[in-house]
């Protein structure tokens, strides 16, 4: 089976291509390396010690798109090309909208004109809004607080429709919660351009000395210690949730939760990270971040059902596999 990844040298992408690798899949990946780098598909195939095939396309291209299609047989696509900073896309909601839903309109095109019927994509948990967790897919999606959330909520409306109007068509929609971590080898993992929005790459900054403190964005929540929960995945349990939802290839929607279903502080997260590697992590409490929520978790029941599917890995694991990787890198 020959599967196309669009955003495979980035960062879920790429981890989400050795676990292709892994299971016999032959992996195609388009990527227009705007927030990646060629050396990870380098890294993929060292870790894998198995070939991948590499486009520098811009999934919104129709025609280079188009030439992917057709000089490969593909049997399914996993899409995660896009922007993701929550921020910028508040910043920027046009380059926003055009990329994301963009990319998913150029790209299912492609799939029905080309008759590849099954269709993997990389949603988020934004698309629940402030809906109260733990979260699960029967809920309505509420408005999100930024254009990033809305891209992905309008891609799954996009999808959906498309899967009505094909019959044929097998689409799933993934719901990722906190991707963290990396790769156990430590070659491949989140490298973020400029100053991380998220709070894992901000912490091993602050770790490795390159930043002087973390701010943590408010203790007034009504959480366990005032600090934001999260629901922090390690990416390699997210990249064989894709591996698991391939082998969904029931016809029409089906829509998984990809989380571990355990809510984290931010103050834990931390905490946990300076005990297992050792390292202190100087940080300060700020003000509450604008558009953030207090508490955001799964319910990861459904795809543990349904495609006999969940994350086993600790969160001492994600905090010991990022820091292995940004020592290594
Ligand atoms: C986590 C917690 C912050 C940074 C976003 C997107 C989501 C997904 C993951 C793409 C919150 C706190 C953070 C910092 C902090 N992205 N924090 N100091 O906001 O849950 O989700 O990234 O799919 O779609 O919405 O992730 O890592 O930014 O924040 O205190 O410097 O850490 O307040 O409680 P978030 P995050």
């Amino acid at each position: 089976m020959n599967i196309l990844v669009t955003g495979g040298a980035g960062y879920i992408g790429s981890h989400i291509c050795v676990s292709l690798l892994r299971k016999g899949y032959s992996v195609i990946v388009a990527d227009n390396l705007h927030n990646s780098e060629i050396k990870t598909i380098h890294k993929i195939e060292e870790i894998t010690n198995h070939e991948v095939s590499f486009y520098e396309v811009d999934v919104c291209d129709s025609a280079a798109l188009e030439s992917v299609f057709v000089n490969n047989q593909i049997d399914g696509v996993i899409h995660c090309a896009g922007y993701k900073a929550v921020g910028e896309s508040i910043e920027q909601p046009v380059a926003y909208y055009k990329n994301n839903v963009g990319s998913t309109l150029t790209l299912i095109e492609k799939c029905i004109k080309y008759n590849v019927n099954q269709f993997v994509f990389s949603s988020s948990a934004t698309v629940y809004g402030n809906n109260v967790s733990p979260v699960d897919e029967t809920m309505e999606l509420l408005p999100t607080t930024n254009p990033y959330g809305e891209t992905k909520a309008m891609s799954e409306r996009i999808l959906k429709d498309t899967a009505h109007a094909n019959p044929n068509l097998s689409v799933t929609l993934l719901r990722y919660f906190n991707p963290v971590g990396a790769h156990e080898s430590g070659l491949i993992g989140e490298n973020p351009k400029g100053i991380p929005n998220n709070l894992m790459p901000y912490i091993t900054r602050v770790a490795k000395g390159e930043f002087e403190q973390l701010q943590i964005f408010g203790d007034d929540y009504p959480t366990k210690d005032g600090t934001g929960v999260r629901d922090y995945i390690h990416v390699m349990d997210l990249a064989e949730g894709h591996v698991a939802a391939l082998y969904n290839k029931a016809e029409g929607v089906s829509i998984y939760n990809l989380g571990t279903g355990e809510g984290t502080s931010v103050l834990e997260l931390v905490n946990k990270f300076s005990e297992v590697n050792n390292v202190d992590v100087n940080y300060q409490v700020v003000e509450r971040r604008d558009g953030d929520l207090a508490s955001v978790y799964a319910n990861a029941s459904k795809a543990a059902k349904d495609l006999n599917w969940e994350a086993k890995r600790s969160l001492a694991d994600m905090c010991r596999d990022v820091w292995t990787y940004e020592q290594r890198k």
